[in-house]
């Protein structure tokens, strides 16, 4: 029985005297099991198996392979290939594409498809090729025509995604050399990018189209000119007659071309290897974990009678992630890929026979080749699964699932079943006893992950049928995210009519995600038969939904109401969807209003189209001068490659050690003990540090506000640092971390929400206030009076590269290097040095880039820093942290929730008297940042409005969750959406469209104050507005979105427009200043070097093109290696927009400097060359390095008064966007956008756009899809991202318009740019605004008013929820208020 009792982990909960402690262990033995102890009657197994593989061309032969090991971790830590990137661990974001291919003996050929390399057993690629980023191009070879032109258009600012994403396109073209948009959108389906918005990397990709050889446009360029060329395309070209004007982002011209013989070819020797095959089974013995692929099906019966609790496994998508994550471990696992008779496909009398290995892509290939060639009644069924196949995950990740373990996972959110149910599939069953035949129903589904297979059998295959002519057949399902994201609620549904009549004769109705089970509703099948299919049966089918289908509402996932009401709207759909064909075949009479029509239809993924323009520079300018260019950033081609480094790539230092973060459990708690002696046991550990290993402070001081490093006594949040293992290798510290046994007392109060911190009165200091006018009195006097709420959730930053570095101690004066990923390398260093008791002077801080940062790498990564030099210090070795993503999501805190509450008085027309908010930020358990945060919410909230009387308070909750910090906007996305909702709710009241209250209240005099009395000039913002409502159409599409929603019932369309006006810059006015150091080499090359971070935002990119034209030498000859405290000291952290400002400037400093030393020397040779003159200055003694500073604007904003400068300029914007949502659903599709932003004298129009595109869509995310749920007991549950949706490329827009706006100058900043970073954040909004009024229009259909409360973000659960209508009623009575609820709203 050694092999019994796998992977459970138990909870055991030890208590006396109010303490309790908490432990996770696994109640397996199979940590003492060795290998040896595992008997293998039917295949000798003495010795493991050899495994064979090819990576990049190269052969891999592992005599010691274990099953554990994932692609991923061998490609990056065994063979140094760190293109491959680790985002998430569990398949989620596509950051570890490769390409995988493998000779297909039933096919006679090659097959290639994407993997997520941190799901890809390495023992599960015997026989396989891989090809790697690395693989395809490099910079010092040839680049693959992929990596070159995502680099050109601009695809890849952090770079983090961009080798999953040219993987994933590299791979199509393997495949298909011409593809379609559509497949290009498939093909980058589950991919994430968190930086760009998606626009640019389809453009750069779209090149490979045959109809695609013009830029984004109307995709009709072909043979024709395009709608660019021709002025067709919908947003209104309104520079027509400007000739400066261009929309030409990236030259079209001068591609590489596509040439196949530049790939890889598939190993000869793989090739013969598949051919000769033998029947023999391999195997694989880890530590931990042991594997058998046999490859004939004989074998695999015996191994399943000899070893039934052996979990099979196919793609291991399903299992992977449980023994990643849960540590769920199987001491042996069968793997059933290499059996011919699972990965069979035949097409038969019965339909569709496919294997149960076989993947889910195949399935979808099978079934798309089987509706194109056979009719239409016999494809319904498949039709029906196609839809489902369509948005199921990725297509990496359809690549490795099977149909089995789909199905066999038996978990009711997986898609599959439902669908498969409804149509009557069968299983066809084998194990050593026999085969057999089951129904596919819910008796095959017994329990959450259980089946009614008996242990010792195998699923052969699955039998599709074809659908027979009385068949109707669909499929639903509604996720967070329309495409790449698990559904809370899907259901397949199969209705026989008889024969030429509307009388039922059977129905199948199946849900998943409404219980631990699959649904089969059984009343509301049984009781439908015989009757007709009208609306008498629609209204019983209802009342038997009700009883059949009980959602609990503390289920799993929470969301039961919402889930129960799509119990309802799916059956409604269907039943429409079948009177419409009855009514076409003449046998239902039954009335379908047409307004009811647009239900029918699933919202398509479109590909995104869209214009971006900017102005080109004067023709004055020197074409050898970039400065207004749109150049491509300055590692692009190194990202694209895999070449850039990150942290995590550095090959590893001699002796390097690895460290773990154990964190609490509990969210305030005293710590009573912390046993060590499990984990210090466990191989690999070396030691674990707490704060008694601290030589200096174990405390963080950001502006006198403590936070300590480790918690000593107490903890305040679940998910605090208590102490952190450090071991050889990850895995062991990981494994250690675990056994850290933690005994606490909880302690009171325990509260984690803005209601509840208002409650206790819990609040940090200082509180805010600021006010203009007097509002207490122009309330008495207002015409009307509104007083409400806006709830805004918070937000994940979701970089793709999570937080970590290596701390690399010198062995000499106590020296430490940093190596670290952090957007504040100064307070990084200053925090280390105090941590350990050393000098800054000893501690040197090195960033070379950051895959992505958006605020979230200023504070947490210098905490991490400090706990890891004191590691490094303690052991004397090298350490490294690379937080995975779930703690990463844990520790490190994001954007505040935001709770305002308003008072305003308004008049009929939609003027704003006057405006009360106050402002409560949830800050979690420590101050870091929130204070400053709440501070520019507070200052942003008049927004571009000049209401006369106006005050705005800010609190700043103290709460038990992990502290909340800086993220992109600081604050300013909160604090704008609260006046914006206050304008939106005016209108509402007053029946006016919202952008018209929104005009009349704008600030319009040349002279403006803000509520804190700061100058400036709102022209721009005014120009921004009007011309993005005209670009937009607004007026006339108003008016055809309120013709498209008088004539439809179920679907809905709002638009909406919001202006911005966004300070720039620090208000604290110490931190604006930059810095930089720029050294001539005697070649003339330029070594430039800044206190700022490249994080994505091409700063390094602009500040070279500055460089470049100071100094006049090329773009090519100016390098920017990388961020370093040694060279430039004491900077600010890259953020507040003002990066390019303050970095900009200094450089220029510096190399101006150099320029008055080097001109006599020119103005003596002018005939002389930049190398010559540069040489000259060297024999001439003349210094070839020059410091630049930039001593930015003394900003600053005085509290007690509530005035000040607290900007040094504005940024202004204007962004209009439409949508639509399904009312039944809650889906909804983001029509398009218009944005019009001022950027000043754009310094890259190409980066600048790219900014606005990709703020924007992380907007999106903030204000419509990023959700982050916490249990009644603080625990952050949303900790990867399948339970966290940032936007995908479904997300984008299906016409997204960016124009920067012409003549603009702000004499402030460098080159009289303007910083761009955070604004666009902001321009999500008016999604949010767009779907409020689209709910609104869908309330009217039932008489309810107008106003009503939605929250941010506007997710699928709320949208529908709002759109009250009789399914919402008959969910809402279902549910039992008592339960806990499976999450709250913080
Ligand atoms: C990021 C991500 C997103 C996803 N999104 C979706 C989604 O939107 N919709 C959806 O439906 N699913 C989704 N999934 C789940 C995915 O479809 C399943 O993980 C996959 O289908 C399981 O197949 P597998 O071959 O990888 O199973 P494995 O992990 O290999 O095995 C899973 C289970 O199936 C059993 N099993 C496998 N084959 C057999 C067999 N022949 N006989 C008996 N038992 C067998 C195994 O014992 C095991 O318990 C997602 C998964 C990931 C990682
Ligand atoms: S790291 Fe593999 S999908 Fe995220
Ligand atoms: S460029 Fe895509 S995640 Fe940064």
């Amino acid at each position: 029985m050694l092999l019994s009792g796998y992977g459970k982990w138990n909870r055991l909960n030890f208590s006396a005297q109010g303490m309790t402690c908490d432990v996770r262990r696994s109640d397996s033995v199979h940590e003492d099991l060795t290998t040896q102890s595992l008997t293998f009657k039917l295949i000798s197994m003495s010795s493991p198996s050899e495994l064979i593989f090819f990576v990049n061309g190269k052969k891999v032969v592992e005599k010691n392979a274990d099953p554990e090991e994932v692609l991923l971790s061998f490609l990056r830590r065994k063979a140094g290939l760190t293109g491959t990137k680790y985002g998430c661990g569990s398949g989620g974001c596509g950051a570890c594409t490769v390409m995988v291919s493998r000779y297909s003996c039933h096919q006679e050929r090659v097959v290639h498809c994407t993997v997520n390399a941190c799901l890809q057993q390495i023992v599960t690629l015997h026989g396989a090729a891989v090809v790697t980023v690395e693989g395809i191009g490099s910079t010092k070879t040839k680049l693959h025509p992929v990596q070159e032109r995502i680099a050109k258009a601009h695809g890849s600012q952090c770079g983090f995604c961009t080798p999953g994403m040219v993987m994933s396109m590299y791979t199509l073209l393997r495949n298909k050399p011409q593809p379609s948009m559509d497949d290009i959108r498939e093909a980058l389906g589950g991919n994430i990018c968190r930086c760009t918005g998606y626009r640019p990397i389809l453009d750069g990709f779209k090149t490979f189209c045959e109809s695609e050889q013009t830029s984004a446009c109307c995709q009709n360029g072909g043979g024709g000119k395009c709608c660019m060329e021709n002025g067709m395309n919908s947003s209104k070209n309104i520079n027509s007659e400007e000739s400066d004007i261009s929309e030409e982002l990236f030259p079209m011209d001068n591609f590489l071309p596509l040439d196949p013989s530049q790939d890889l070819i598939f190993p000869p020797e793989l090739l013969i290897m598949e051919k000769k095959r033998s029947g023999d089974a391999l195997y694989f013995q880890g530590q931990r974990v042991n594997l058998v692929a046999p490859s004939e099906l004989s074998h695999l019966m015996e191994l399943k009678a000899e070893h039934p609790s052996a979990p099979l496994t196919g793609g291991n998508t399903t299992i992977g992630p449980k023994m990643l994550l849960k540590g769920n471990l199987p001491p042996l696992v069968v793997y059933v890929g290499r059996i011919p008779e699972l990965r069979a496909v035949t097409w038969g009398e019965n339909g569709l026979t496919v294997g149960a290995a076989c993947s889910l892509s195949t399935l979808k290939e099978e079934l798309e080749k089987a509706v194109v060639e056979m009719e239409e009644a016999r494809t319904r069924g498949y039709r029906a699964m196609l839809q489902t196949l369509q948005c199921l995950a990725g297509k990496q990740i359809r690549n490795m699932a099977t149909i089995g373990g789909n199905l066999l996972s038996a978990n009711p959110t997986y898609d599959l079943g439902s669908v498969s149910a409804a149509v009557d599939c069968t299983l066809h069953i084998i194990s050593k006893d026999g085969t057999r035949e089951l129904s596919l129903n819910e008796k095959l589904f017994t329990d959450f992950g259980k089946t009614a297979l008996r242990p010792n059998e195998v699923l052969l295959s699955i039998n599709i049928p074809y659908s027979k002519p009385w068949e109707f057949v669909a499929s639903y399902r509604q996720a967070q995210r329309r495409e790449f994201a698990f559904s809370f609620v899907n259901a397949g549904m199969k209705v026989v009519i008889r024969e030429g009549s509307d009388i039922v004769e059977s129905l199948n109705i199946y849900y998943g995600g409404v219980g631990s089970t699959l649904v089969k509703p059984r009343q509301t099948c049984q009781q439908l038969v015989g009757r007709p299919w009208g609306e008498n049966l629609l209204t019983e089918a209802c009342h038997f939904l009700k009883e059949d289908v009980d959602v609990s509402s503390s289920i799993h996932g929470g969301r039961g109401e919402y889930r129960k009401s799509l119990v309802f709207s799916f059956f409604f759909k269907f039943y429409m969807q079948v009177v419409l064909e009855m009514r076409e075949r003449g046998v239902s009479d039954v009335d379908l209003p047409l307004e009811y029509l647009s239900a029918l239809k699933p919202f398509k993924n479109e590909v995104p189209q869209g214009q971006q323009s900017y102005q080109l520079v004067s023709g004055a300018q020197s074409s050898a001068d970039p400065v207004g260019r749109p150049s491509m950033h300055q590692s692009a081609f190194q990202q694209a490659t895999g070449e850039a480094k990150y942290y995590d790539d550095l090959p590893p230092v001699k002796g390097e050690l690895f460290i773990f973060m154990v964190t609490s459990t509990r969210a305030h708690a005293k710590i009573i003990n912390v046993d060590l002696s499990v984990a210090l046991e466990m191989p690999g550990v070396v030691t674990v540090v707490s704060a008694g290993d601290v030589p200096g402070s174990n405390c963080r001081l950001w502006f006198n506000n403590p936070e300590e490093l480790f918690a000593s006594e107490e903890v305040f949040c679940v998910g605090q640092i208590i102490c952190a293992v450090v071991a050889e290798s990850r895995e062991q510290a990981r494994r250690a971390a675990q056994k850290v046994l933690i005994t606490y007392q909880d302690l009171q109060p325990v509260f984690f929400t803005i209601e509840d911190a208002i409650k206790h009165k819990s609040y940090f200091e200082p509180k805010r206030e600021v006010e203009r006018g007097d509002v207490d009195e122009a309330l008495k006097t207002a015409e009307h009076i509104l007083e409400d709420e806006i709830y805004m959730g918070g937000q994940e930053h979701f970089y793709m590269e999570t937080q970590g570095l290596i701390a690399v101690p010198r062995g000499e004066n106590n020296e430490m290097d940093l190596f670290a990923s952090t957007q504040h390398a100064a307070f990084t260093q200053e925090l280390v040095g105090m941590a350990l008791g050393i000098e800054s002077n000893k501690i040197t801080c090195h960033v070379k880039r950051l895959g992505g940062g958006f605020g979230g790498k200023v504070m947490k990564i210098a905490s991490l820093s400090a706990i890891t030099a004191v590691a490094a210090h303690k052991t004397g070795r090298a350490v490294r942290c690379c937080l995975e993503r779930g703690d990463d999501m844990l520790i490190t805190g994001g954007r505040h929730p935001f709770l305002g509450k308003y008072k305003v008085g308004y008049n009929s027309v939609g003027t704003i008297i006057a405006a009360d908010i106050i402002y409560y930020s949830n800050g979690g358990c420590t101050l870091d940042e929130s204070s400053f945060i709440m501070d520019k919410a507070i200052l942003h909230m008049d927004n571009g409005y000049k209401i006369p009387n106006l005050r705005g308070r800010g609190v700043v909750c103290k709460t038990y969750l992990p502290s909340y910090t800086a993220f992109r906007g600081f604050g300013g996305p909160q604090g704008l959406m609260v006046i914006e909702s206050v304008l939106h709710e005016v209108a509402v009241r007053c029946g006016l469209p919202p952008e018209k209250v929104r005009d009349i209240n704008m600030y319009r005099e040349e002279q403006s104050y803000t509520h804190y009395k700061q100058l400036f000039c709102p022209t721009n913002m005014v120009r921004c507005w009007n011309e993005c409502l005209e670009r937009a159409d607004y007026e006339d599409r108003l008016g055809a979105i309120r013709l498209f929603n008088s004539s439809n019932r179920w679907k809905k369309r709002g638009i909406a427009a919001v202006p911005q006006k966004f300070g720039v810059g620090f208000s604290k006015g110490f931190y604006n200043q930059g810095a930089a150091l720029v050294n001539i080499f005697k070649d003339g090359s330029v070594l430039v070097t800044h206190g700022g971070t490249e994080m994505g935002q091409g700063i390094n990119t602009k500040a070279i093109q500055i460089a470049s034209r100071v100094l006049k030498v090329p773009m090519s000859s100016i390098f920017i290696k990388e961020t370093c405290t040694g060279n430039v000291p004491n900077a600010a952290p890259s953020a507040a927009s003002f990066g390019t400002d303050s970095v900009g400037m200094a450089v220029k400093d510096a190399c101006e400097k150099l320029m008055r030393r080097l001109k006599p020397l020119m103005k003596e040779n002018p005939q002389n060359t930049w190398k010559q003159w540069v040489s000259d200055a060297f024999f001439q003694k003349i210094s070839l390095s020059a410091t630049g500073f930039f001593m930015g604007p003394a900003t600053n904003v005085d509290w007690e008064k509530g005035e000040g400068q607290a900007y040094y300029y504005f940024t202004y914007g204007a962004c209009c966007s439409e949508v639509e949502i399904d009312c039944l659903t809650g889906d909804h599709k983001n029509i398009r956008t218009d944005i019009v932003m001022d950027v000043g004298k754009s310094i890259n129009p190409a980066l600048d756009i790219g900014q606005v595109e990709g703020g924007f869509v992380q907007g999106v995310g903030l204000y419509t899809i990023e959700e982050l749920q916490f249990s009644p007991d603080g625990v952050l549950m949303t900790r990867g991202p399948s339970q966290y949706k940032v936007p995908a490329l479904c997300d984008v827009p299906a016409e997204f318009n960016v124009h920067l706006l012409t003549d603009s100058e702000n004499p402030h900043a460098i080159y009289l740019s303007k910083g761009i970073g955070e604004p666009p954040v902001f321009f999500g909004s008016t999604l949010f605004f767009a779907i409020k009024a689209a709910i609104a229009e869908a309330r009217k259909e039932k008489g309810l008013g107008d106003t009503f409360p939605l929250s941010s973000p506007a997710t699928a659960e709320k949208i529908r929820m709002a759109c009250q209508d009789q399914f919402t009623e008959m969910a809402s009575s279902q549910t039992n208020g008592t339960a806990t609820p499976w999450c709250i709203q913080v």
